[in-house]
């Protein structure tokens, strides 16, 4: 198979130092604010992957130049009114999620109709979700089925100001609403389940009228008209929902250690490093710094004499939202049960991944009970699979795919992944690390 990978043995121990791509978050983000900047903003390590070219070439249609060569990409922005609607715009989010959402909050205003489309996983997902807190706004919407894309916006020069209560945990909901207000008279307030915060870091470092109070269980975030946004250059840290997968390649291995460079390790994106510590994986975060509001360090990982199961506090969940496909993996190599709840979320992503997440670990031999919103994992330290698996039709899920190799080289078996473009979408060099690792060099 030309688009498959095949795994025949365990990674033998390793000690390592390796650096992953930059974080898919805050690449996306920059390019939509660099797009409203009045002058040119400069990124180094922006991460090169499809759903971040989809977000240049999404700006691009709206009238914006760039130039990305080698690590260096550049934005002409033009100012916060700087897009030029053309007629019959059509916008392709392609694999998406963020990029989909995020964009209609900046595209509320927009003279002309537009359409936005995705590939096949994106069309499955909900756009209800963003198109109910926009209509409030004042922009009006078409969807396929009422709820996906396609979808047509048609934007509106009356925007009102709304109150919004995001119940979900989701950022890409805030962060639609957070520029849908940028663009609109009056103060908009915004009630919101904890959630990864990079918009609100960079509107405070940009010195944006967006003010955010930290609650204990919410955020309450107020947003005025934006009337100019200052160029943003940026050098882009690494994604922690990359490094996950080496954090519990270490994890599972025996004797091994590895130190992941300049990771992202804001509070919002670290539910990972808890629920693993927990669990009884050593991890260390060195060299740390801050960088415009973000929190960056080098993460040292060990492998650990023994694992235990968690009973996971929902709390962690949104700020673990991309990690729980890996993290089932610990479970299975723990001693004792684990228990997952409260994760109807998770069946909101590229593919369904809760039940992925189950699919994976049955293909495996791994007792689990799932329902819509939970997994019961009993683990067993002494796992070990010695069979042929097959993984295919997951919608192309980068993240199923990540998943299955590293299930494959810590649990052994007879493994064939197919689609192994997926991961072109959010970390374009994992199997190079990978194929270094194995090699130890
Ligand atoms: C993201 C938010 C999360 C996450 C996604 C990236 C973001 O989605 O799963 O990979 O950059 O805002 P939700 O906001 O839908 O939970």
């Amino acid at each position: 198979m030309p688009n498959s990978v095949t795994i025949n043995s365990k990674i033998k121990k390793f000690n390592k130092i390796i650096t992953v791509s930059g974080d898919k978050s805050i690449s996306i983000r920059w390019v939509l604010f660099s797009s409203l900047a009045n002058g040119v903003s400069t990124a180094k390590n922006l991460l090169k992957s499809e759903d971040v070219v989809a977000s240049l070439n999404a700006i691009k249609k709206l009238g914006i130049k760039f130039k990305f060569k080698k690590n260096i990409c550049k934005i002409y922005g033009k100012g916060i009114d700087g897009y030029s609607y053309k007629k019959n715009l059509v916008i392709n989010a392609q694999n998406s999620g963020t990029l989909g959402r995020l964009i209609l909050g900046l595209i509320i205003n927009s003279p002309e109709k537009i359409k936005l489309v995705g590939d096949k996983s994106l069309s499955k997902r909900d756009f209800k979700r963003i198109s109910d807190p926009l209509s409030k706004f004042g922009a009006k919407f078409e969807l396929n089925k009422n709820k996906n894309l396609p979808l047509i916006i048609s934007g509106s020069k009356k925007l009102k100001p709304i109150n919004y209560l995001e119940k979900k945990g989701s950022a890409q909901c805030k962060t639609s609403v957070i520029f849908g207000a940028m663009r609109t008279n009056g103060t908009t307030i915004i009630k919101a389940k904890k959630s990864r915060n990079h918009t609100e870091l960079l509107c405070k470092y940009l010195k944006l009228p967006v003010i955010t109070k930290n609650k204990k269980n919410y955020d309450e975030i107020r947003i005025n008209k934006v009337e100019k946004i200052k160029p943003l250059n940026y050098e882009i840290p690494s994604d922690i929902s990359s490094s996950a997968f080496f954090i519990v390649l270490t994890a599972l291995s025996n004797n091994s250690q590895m130190i992941i460079k300049n990771v992202n390790i804001n509070n919002s994106r670290t539910g990972v490093i808890h629920i693993l510590r927990k669990m009884g994986v050593k991890i260390n975060f060195i060299n740390k710094k801050k960088y415009k509001g973000e929190k960056i360090a080098d993460i040292k990982i060990k492998s650990p004499n023994s694992l235990k199961g968690i009973n996971c506090p929902k709390n962690l969940n949104s700020g673990a939202i991309d990690e729980f496909l890996i993290i089932f993996l610990v479970a299975a190599k723990a001693k004792g049960i684990s228990y997952f709840r409260g994760l109807d979320e998770l069946n909101q992503k590229e593919s369904p991944r809760l039940k992925w997440g189950a699919k994976i670990l049955n293909r495996m031999g791994v007792k689990n009970i799932s329902t819509k919103n939970s997994i019961k994992i009993f683990g067993n330290p002494n796992f070990q699979v010695n069979k042929k698996i097959i993984i295919k039709n997951y919608l192309k899920d980068h993240r199923v795919f990540m998943t299955s190799v590293i299930a494959a080289l810590s649990f052994g078996g007879k493994w064939e992944i197919h689609d192994k473009d997926s991961i072109k979408t959010s970390f374009p060099n994992f199997l190079k690390i990978i194929k270094n690792l194995k090699n130890n060099v």
